[in-house]
């Protein structure tokens, strides 16, 4: 049987995965049931990538040891994938013992042929923040975190001689055009990357240990990438006592990943396979993103973006269906509220639910329920039966080309046809007249084929709508279901049963909807507003919860420089500081002391509200107020992205 391996990437624990987290998963699991249907031997994989010191960091602010913090999570994610109805094969945890000790070995194997070498980081490190620093990323030759001084650091550490394998990953890429996909990001890949030079990469760490150390040299610890893009070997046993399975998958069909770690798939990983003598994965696609109006996503602007309760409310084919079709394959695509709820209403309700319900309420009401075995054709048959012939064909191709959105699209076509020729026969009008009884059978008979054709043509996409419209039509044979039994429109649904049942998908009244999605959005401040008594209207006031540009221009942000910071006696909460602000200084009072010590303090630019009334605080007179985001706990002061002289305007 034809082999098919394909992954998503490995997930980093987070308990707030949003739509747009859903999509490679959902996308993935569309490509690997279509391939299990046209008969190959699929291995699908996706898991999570558990290590690291932000994983580290968050533990330990929620009180948890890390392993027991991510083994909450990640059994959410494993939920949130059923519910979603992924059908992956394996889940790896790169906190499994078979991940760990896999990645032991390769870092012990590179190093042990000269391709992981013993010797020195070289950078700027900043000691409070434990951080690493380039040349290039200080700011005024200061810890960009901080401020404060950094000092020229030696470390001891492992390095990959990408160097090394630079050219023939070149060449590999030149000759397998396929192998790096969209056509544009192999380019961005090449141009930007490797072909000015590739310098070997710095692959351990020695500054945390929620990582896998490495076994022969302790206190050393294994680069996080290292150790996330191994995945891909290490559920398939490479290395292992057992690697039948790496001998049967390896290298993969698909790596599905998001544009922004292609990077990482495209350059790292290849060069870790060319030093372990191992073949390279036939393609690495970068899909996009899913965004919000006006940027990334995140929770805002009243989108519900949480899967698990759109799922609860429209069910889980609307939102893979949203996912699959709306979003051009490699491109970024636009999330809202309105359009799930459009594209559900008139995709899903309208043109697929309306010809289910419609075909089978005649087939109930004209033939008993019984779908006739003998029947004349009509003048309008051939467009149904050449056009389902054509799908077979026209849906693996572009599945093939990992075009899901027109694998949709030609399947929509056709429930297009077979709409239009319920309006073309008019099936009501031949039924007023006996003579008529054998044409009317006809058309039954052609829709009810057709419909077929689309619930097998379904099943990697809409999983659970395939299966009702086939228990709709009462197929049970699984010789109706399979994929050589759409090559050609048959008709071969003689004989069966169909039931009327409710709508697969009920009509939403999508203004009403999105009221009622506004009051369930994950959105902090809307809620908090709609709890304000409702305000004496002024002519030119903007809806509630949204203040016009006038409005926040009212407010004058400016860019400070902390030139001094000391605690308030008697306050274990506040820090008195002084800011410089543009020739003036100001004395400011913050609750941050449970953060900040007046130490770090000093040397930070901040963002300071200058325009605010003064006010005293534990006695002490505060001008203004430093902005900061603040989540579970924690809170970072907000500062800006490079230097800029104080004083200056934020807008
Ligand atoms: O990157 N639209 O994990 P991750 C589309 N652990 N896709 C999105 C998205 C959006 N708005 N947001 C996230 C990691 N994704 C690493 C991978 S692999 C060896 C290690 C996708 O949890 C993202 O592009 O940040 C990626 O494909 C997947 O979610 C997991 O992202
Ligand atoms: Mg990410």
């Amino acid at each position: 049987m034809k082999k098919y391996y394909i992954t998503t990437p490995i997930y980093y624990p987070s308990d707030k995965l949003h739509i747009g987290h859903s999509y490679t998963t959902v996308a993935a699991d569309a490509l690997a049931r279509f391939k299990r249907q046209t008969g190959y031997d699929v291995m699908f994989l996706t898991g999570t990538d558990e290590h690291g010191q932000k994983i580290e960091r968050v533990a330990k602010n929620a009180g948890m040891e890390p392993k027991e913090y991510v083994d909450g999570i990640v059994e959410g994610i494993q939920k949130l994938w059923k519910l979603m109805d992924i059908s992956h094969d394996d889940f790896i945890r790169t906190t499994d013992e078979r991940h760990v000790q896999t990645v032991q070995r390769i870092f012990k194997k590179l190093y042990e042929q000269g391709d992981i070498y013993k010797g020195h980081y070289e950078g700027w490190y900043c000691t409070p923040c434990e951080a690493y620093w380039l040349e290039r990323q200080l700011a005024d030759g200061k810890c960009p975190d901080c401020g404060r001084p950094v000092e020229l650091a030696k470390e001891e550490a492992y390095f990959f001689k990408m160097s090394k394998y630079a050219d023939r990953l070149i060449k590999y890429i030149n000759e397998h055009p396929e192998f790096i996909q969209p056509e544009s990001r192999r380019n961005e890949m090449l141009n930007n990357f490797l072909l000015p030079g590739l310098e070997d990469l710095c692959v351990s760490r020695t500054s945390f240990k929620w990582v896998i150390p490495v076994d022969f040299d302790p206190g050393h610890v294994v680069y996080v990438w290292i150790d996330a893009l191994s995945n891909y070997i290490s559920a398939l046993g490479y290395l292992s006592g057992d690697d039948s399975k790496f001998k049967e998958y390896w290298p993969a069909d698909l790596h599905l990943v998001g544009k922004e770690i292609m990077r990482f798939h495209t350059i790292i990983w290849p060069i870790l396979l060319m030093a372990l003598g191992l073949p390279i994965p036939k393609q690495v696609y970068g899909h996009g993103w899913l965004m919000l109006e006006g940027g990334k996503m995140s929770k805002s602007k009243g989108n519900v973006v949480d899967p698990v309760k759109l799922i609860n409310r429209y069910g889980v084919d609307a939102v893979r269906y949203f996912l699959l079709r709306e979003v051009p394959f490699g491109s970024d695509g636009l999330y809202s509220s309105e359009a799930l709820l459009t594209r559900t209403n008139s995709d899903l309700a309208n043109d697929l639910g309306n010809l289910v319900s419609r075909t089978a309420a005649m087939i109930v009401k004209y033939f008993g329920g019984v779908i006739p075995s003998e029947y004349e054709a009509t003048e309008f048959d051939s467009d149904v039966e050449r056009r389902g012939t054509a799908l077979h064909a026209q849906v693996e191709k572009h599945m093939d080309e990992l075009r899901i959105p027109e694998a949709l699209a030609d399947i929509w076509d056709y429930i297009g046809v077979l709409n239009k020729y319920i309006d073309l026969t008019a099936p009501w009008v031949l039924a007023k007249d006996e003579a008529n009884k054998p044409k009317l059978a006809g058309v039954m008979v052609h829709l009810a084929e057709g419909l077929r054709i689309v619930s097998v043509l379904l099943i990697p996409f809409l999983t659970d709508t395939a299966k009702r419209i086939r228990s709709i039509l009462g197929i049970g044979d699984e010789a109706l279901v399979s994929w050589e039994s759409i090559a050609e429109f048959g008709p071969k649904v003689f004989g069966l049963h169909v039931t009327q049942t409710a709508p697969l998908f009920p009509r939403i009244d999508i203004q009403k909807e999105l009221e009622a999605l506004e009051e369930i959005a994950d959105n902090r401040t809307l809620q908090k507003q709609k709890k304000l008594p409702p305000k004496e209207s002024a002519k030119n006031e903007a809806p509630e919860g949204v203040i016009t540009y006038d409005d926040f221009k009212k407010v004058r942000l400016k860019l400070g420089l902390v030139k001094c910071a000391e605690t308030i006696d008697g306050s274990d909460k506040l820090l008195k500081l002084q800011v410089e602000m543009g020739g003036e200084t100001r004395q400011i009072v913050s609750g941050i002391r449970k953060w900040y010590t007046p130490e770090q303090m000093t040397g930070k630019t901040v963002v300071v509200v200058a325009n605010l009334k003064p006010a005293k605080l534990f006695g002490v007179e505060s001008q203004g107020m430093l902005l900061a985001a603040e989540k579970d706990g924690d809170l970072k002061l907000v500062t800006v992205d490079g230097s800029l002289p104080s004083g200056a305007d934020i807008s």
